[in-house]
């Protein structure tokens, strides 16, 4: 299995899919600009140009008039010689250059007839189309060598419509290349270098944001590999406070945890072994020492076997408290939670327990209050728990002492049960410890009084279980108290 995933697809990984997004959006949002940009440059061009048609068809029909008075002048007086057709090309020639436009008059067929001689670029013979408007307006095309256009065309012909002389028109034409901003004007290339500008930094930005969120996150997968397979003191630095500082933070957690539970795991099994090697060394030395025969008379062979029996009760206890446990930590344990009446219980209870007191020279005592009312838990749990209560009781009480179990309710609303003896106490330093599982006072002290250490472990599983709280109280020398508060109506679990 492999984890690090390898770039088969080229979006699999977060930082190529980021760096696309990024830019994406931000060609998306050049491309944006652009399309508005060339909108507004269009639409600007197009008022410039209706603006400079209707200038030249003003100016076209001024120039018209001129030379129409021009033209009658001529003709009536002609022999004035500042009013020959030399004169009239100047003119042509010099109200064109005062509008930056060419004017030049045409006949019928188009062909150029004023002024002459012509400029080289400009054509001999106009298209006859454009002259066959009979209303004055500004038309656009192409000339060749003169480039896009606009074209006046005005009729010079109230004598030719008399029938004397003949039908000229006067053609006006001015380039309109400059007028208006082509694509490949200074400022759209300009524009275009900004925008290509623009598009390089955030690459480059981008570049540098996809490394900034993914470094972190591959040295955390590094170190989740690493935790994976066994480093368990693996931890990633927390810098920053971010969503990947946390993510850091609580990878840290984890690790804790991870390695806590693996050190609790460990204890355990050494524990567990030792719960059981324990009775299995002692069970196989005595039967070793009863099948060798070296034990001499009925009396001892009977204390063997007595221990060999009591042994193989411990190992069978321990082994059943384990598997309760971990029933319990597996969350399989059901409970079959039922109405019960505390009193009845309680004194059920009480009369299988006296006797294991009573042996060992112990008074046993059942201390109920006037009023209890029913309560809704599972018995066979409430019974273990008690049970176990009762026998530390009487295990760690010298005879001549007394162990009371008693049941009241508490302002709170709960039952109170309690296990209370006058035995030896338990060391204010050790009363927490009392319900981890394999805690006994007696290891230190080297005492054997025959537990595990388990059972009061399994007394906080399950009232746990039950919805209760269980707590331990203690003065050395004097006695304990064990005390398990119920609800009445427990919320169960599942
Ligand atoms: N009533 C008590 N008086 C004194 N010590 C107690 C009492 N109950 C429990 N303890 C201490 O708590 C330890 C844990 O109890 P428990 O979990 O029942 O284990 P076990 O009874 O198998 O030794 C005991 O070993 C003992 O040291
Ligand atoms: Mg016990």
């Amino acid at each position: 299995m492999r984890l690090q995933g390898g770039g088969k697809h080229l979006f699999r990984s977060l930082r190529a899919r980021f760096l696309f997004h990024f830019l994406a959006l931000t060609a998306l949002s050049l491309l944006i600009f652009g399309s508005l940009f060339a909108y507004f440059i269009w639409r600007e061009n197009r008022r410039l140009l209706d603006q400079a048609r209707s200038e030249l068809v003003e100016q076209a029909k001024e120039m018209a008039d001129d030379l129409m008075t021009a033209l009658s002048l001529s003709r009536r007086y002609p022999e004035a010689s500042f009013l020959n057709l030399e004169r009239l090309a100047q003119l042509l020639r010099l109200e064109g250059k005062l509008i930056n436009a060419l004017s030049l008059v045409v006949d019928r067929e188009g062909t150029v007839i004023a002024p002459r001689p012509l400029a080289p670029r400009v054509p001999r013979r106009l298209d006859a189309d454009l002259l066959a408007e009979a209303e004055a307006k500004a038309q656009e095309t192409e000339i060749p060598r003169l480039g896009k256009v606009m074209v006046v065309s005005l009729p010079l012909d109230q004598q030719a419509q008399e029938g004397q002389g003949e039908y000229f028109n006067l053609v006006v034409i001015k380039g309109t290349g400059e007028l208006v901003a082509s694509p490949a004007s200074t400022l759209t290339r300009y524009l275009a270098l900004a925008g290509l500008v623009a598009l390089v930094v955030s690459v480059v930005l981008a570049l540098y944001l996809s490394n900034y969120v993914t470094r972190p996150l591959h040295r955390l997968s590094q170190a989740a590999w690493d935790l994976a397979h066994g480093d368990l003191d693996r931890r990633v630095e927390v810098s920053g406070d971010d969503e990947i500082a946390r993510l850091a933070e609580h990878f840290n957690y984890m690790a804790e945890r991870i390695a806590r539970s693996a050190r609790l795991q460990k204890e355990f099994v050494a524990n567990v072994s030792h719960e059981i090697r324990t009775p299995l060394t002692s069970i196989e030395g005595f039967s070793q020492a009863l099948l060798d025969g070296v034990v001499e008379g009925e009396e001892d062979r009977k204390r063997y076997l007595e221990i060999i029996l009591r042994e193989s009760g411990r190992l069978k206890r321990v082994l059943s408290q384990l598997l309760s446990l971990s029933r319990i930590d597996a969350g399989a344990w059901v409970l079959h939670p039922a109405p019960l009446s505390p009193r009845a219980f309680l004194q059920g209870l009480a009369e299988k327990l006296r006797p294991r007191a009573e042996e060992r020279g112990l008074e046993f005592s059942l201390d109920l209050a006037e009023v209890l009312p029913e309560v809704e838990t599972d018995s066979d749990a409430l019974e273990q728990v008690l049970t176990n209560l009762v026998d530390n009781a009487v295990k760690f009480t010298p005879p001549g002492g007394k162990v009371t179990l008693s049941a009241d309710l508490i302002p709170g609303g709960d039952l109170r049960i309690q296990v209370r003896d006058t035995g030896k106490g338990i060391p204010p330093e050790d009363l927490e410890r009392v319900f981890e599982r394999f805690f006994r006072v007696e290891r230190s002290r080297s005492q054997d009084h025959g537990g595990s250490g388990l059972g009061l472990a399994l007394c906080r599983e399950l009232v746990t279980l039950l919805g209760g709280r269980i707590s331990a109280w203690s003065e050395p020398g004097r006695g304990s108290v064990f005390t398990v508060d119920l609800p009445l109506r427990p919320l169960f679990r599942g």
